[in-house]
């Protein structure tokens, strides 16, 4: 039998006692994505939403009273109340400021995808928060899709060949300063090197502005150092929303639709061309849920999060190679013209 001497025994209180006490956490930027930050704080057990912090008054009041916590206008008046970690949802302009602020007063930082504008400013957050011993985690949220759980289960041991992923939709309703590589590709650029535990060594864009200033369509092709070849078909020019991710291995093709959260995977192939068919047991767990808790965890044991820092640049300095390639302008009158001299 373990005997456990005095100093453990105070170490295992300060365990419980912080276990129990509620943790104050916050949320800079409570729009589309920070108001769920917001709401899903205020449902989680051992947390206390002390506020939400945003310039536009009137939607940093409104979520306050709908979650019952306080309004602020920004960051600053939201760490004067000792918050303990918070969220950094405001537009990704915005990110690096807002992290280095809180990171001074030794405050955790979820911050939102991508960690920021650009790969100098997200290694900027990481070198700063790991001086300061605070944790960074990034909100690649898809990780947590219990659709690509399944997936990354289904494929664990497997010798992966190659992965192809659609994200398409409409144009967002508010347009941000960047284009579809930097808002919807990232996300995928972190599942292809999730899926494969593997850098992307190898990157071959097409890119194309067909109704917005920057790329709104994107073929995305790469290799990873591990020999896996991957694409993305990414676009803001589609009537409805699709997320499909499929990964063939070597004995499996796993076949996944992110929305409906249906994954099914054939496997068993034959020489005659026959092979079995299942569908995957799928959770049902919200997503963002799931990365806060993650992210919380991670606070409180000080251990790595799920998703760091350096992965996050990893991935935005992936889709920043794929945006050295300058977008084509398409017109229409360019798309009739091959054909006009062929007729
Ligand atoms: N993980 C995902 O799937 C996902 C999805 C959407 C957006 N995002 C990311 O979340 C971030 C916000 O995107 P969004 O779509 O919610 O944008 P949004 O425009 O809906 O919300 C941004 C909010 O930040 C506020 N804001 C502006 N300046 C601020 C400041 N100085 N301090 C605090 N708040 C400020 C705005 O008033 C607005 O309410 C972006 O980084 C975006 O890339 C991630």
């Amino acid at each position: 039998m373990e005997i456990l001497g005095r100093g453990d025994t105070i170490r295992m209180q300060a365990a419980v006692a912080s276990a129990e006490r509620p943790l104050r956490v916050g949320v800079v930027g409570v729009g589309v994505m920070g108001s769920n930050h917001a709401r899903v704080f205020a449902g989680l057990p051992g947390t206390e939403l002390v506020g939400v912090a945003d310039p536009d008054r009137n939607q940093a009041d409104f979520v306050a009273r709908t979650l019952g916590c306080v309004a602020v206008s920004d960051v600053n008046e939201l760490l004067e109340r000792d918050v303990e970690a918070i969220t950094i949802a405001a537009p990704t302009h915005l990110h690096r400021d807002i992290a280095l602020a809180c990171i001074a007063r030794g405050v955790h930082v979820m911050v939102e995808k991508p960690i920021a504008s650009s790969v100098e400013e997200g290694r900027e957050i990481i070198n700063v928060a790991r001086r300061a011993g605070v944790t960074l985690m990034v909100g690649h949220v898809e990780r947590f899709n219990p659709a690509v759980e399944a997936i990354k289960e289904a494929i664990r041991g497997e010798d992966i060949l190659s992965i192809a992923i659609t994200r398409v939709g409409p144009f967002p309703p508010r347009m941000s300063n960047v284009g579809v590589v930097i808002d919807l590709a990232v996300h995928d650029i972190d599942l292809i090197r999730w899926f494969t535990d593997s850098d992307i060594i190898d990157v071959q864009p097409q890119l194309s502005s067909a109704v917005a200033e920057r790329e709104d369509i994107a073929l995305l092709q790469f290799r990873t150092a591990s020999g896996v070849l991957a694409h993305i078909n990414t676009n803001w020019l589609t009537p409805f929303k699709a997320r499909n991710v499929t990964v063939a291995t070597r004995g499996k093709y796993v076949m996944g639709d992110l929305l409906t959260r249906q994954v099914t995977e054939c496997f068993g192939f034959q020489p005659d061309g026959s092979y079995s068919m299942r569908h995957l047991s799928v959770g049902h767990a919200e997503p963002l849920r799931s990365e806060l808790l993650a992210f919380l965890r991670a606070v409180r044991s000080g251990a790595a999060p799920a998703v760091t820092g350096e992965e996050a640049v990893a991935s935005l300095e992936i889709a920043t190679r794929c945006l050295a390639t300058r977008p084509t302008v398409v017109t229409p009158a360019q798309r009739k013209g091959p054909r006009a001299v062929v007729g």
